[in-house]
């Protein structure tokens, strides 16, 4: 029996890219597939007891990414929340967004509102999406904040001002794709998450694919700085 289980899981799903071309198509085939690895591994997560499950889908710095792939995400995203809300809600999965969501468009904002306002009372996994999210970018608006309501400057005051509030840290952070980069993801709250990275790019990555990383995780010793 695993002991050590991590109670957040923050993943960086990257390789949607790369998979497509691998196999000659456009890149949004890669992010459709992506989408459909984004279902299994929610309810995956959600059945081995993971209290929090935090996927990053759409960075700051995405926008840069040509119109056609940047709509594409965009219609990606609309999809998924939208037919994948009564599935989440029979899961009992809680929806937060992290990130600024004010770029995106009024139907998207509806969409994500929508999901976040019909599961807020649910109890089970929560499920961070973090969409047009940046740590640069959280860092600078929660100080903002801090400073508005003239809050003292200290950690827990910037932790519970960032986008993941109250959401206790990750425990385990994992990149799908080959880099071994964080990309401006959790910048503050991966302090002392134990960092996974795989090959494998995230529309290969299965619910097998995490069990893997979570059996890894159960092998690591955290030591936050002490000498245990
Ligand atoms: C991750 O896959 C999805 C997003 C960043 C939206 P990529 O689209 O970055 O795939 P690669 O890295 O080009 O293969
Ligand atoms: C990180 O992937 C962002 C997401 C997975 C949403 P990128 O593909 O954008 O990262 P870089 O450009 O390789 O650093
Ligand atoms: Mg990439």
């Amino acid at each position: 029996m695993k002991t050590n289980k991590p109670a957040h899981i923050a993943i960086i799903m990257d390789g949607n890219g790369r998979w497509a071309k691998k196999r000659g198509l456009p890149r949004v085939l890669g992010h459709r597939e992506g989408m459909k690895r984004v279902i299994d591994i929610v309810r995956h997560a959600s059945h081995a007891d993971i209290q929090v499950l935090t996927l990053y889908a759409f960075s700051t710095e995405n926008w840069k990414r040509p119109t056609d792939e940047v709509e594409g995400l965009m219609r990606l995203l609309l999809y998924y929340v939208e037919t994948q809300l009564t599935e989440l809600i029979k899961e009992n999965v809680r929806v937060r967004i992290i990130g600024e969501q004010s770029a995106f468009s009024p139907e998207v904002k509806e969409a994500l509102e929508r999901s976040v306002n019909k599961t807020k009372h649910l109890n089970g996994m929560i499920l961070q999406l973090a969409l047009n999210y940046g740590g640069r970018d959280e860092l600078v608006r929660a100080f903002r904040r801090l400073q508005a309501n003239g809050s003292e400057i200290n950690e827990s005051a910037i932790s519970s001002a960032l986008d993941t509030g109250e959401v206790p840290d990750p425990d385990l952070l994992i990149r799908t794709g080959g880099e071994m980069r964080l990309s401006n993801f959790l910048l503050y709250q991966a302090a002392y998450a134990e960092l996974y990275f795989t090959e494998t790019y995230w529309p290969d990555f299965h619910a097998s694919s995490l069990d893997a990383a979570i059996e890894e995780f159960s092998r690591r010793h955290r030591r936050f700085g002490d000498v245990k």
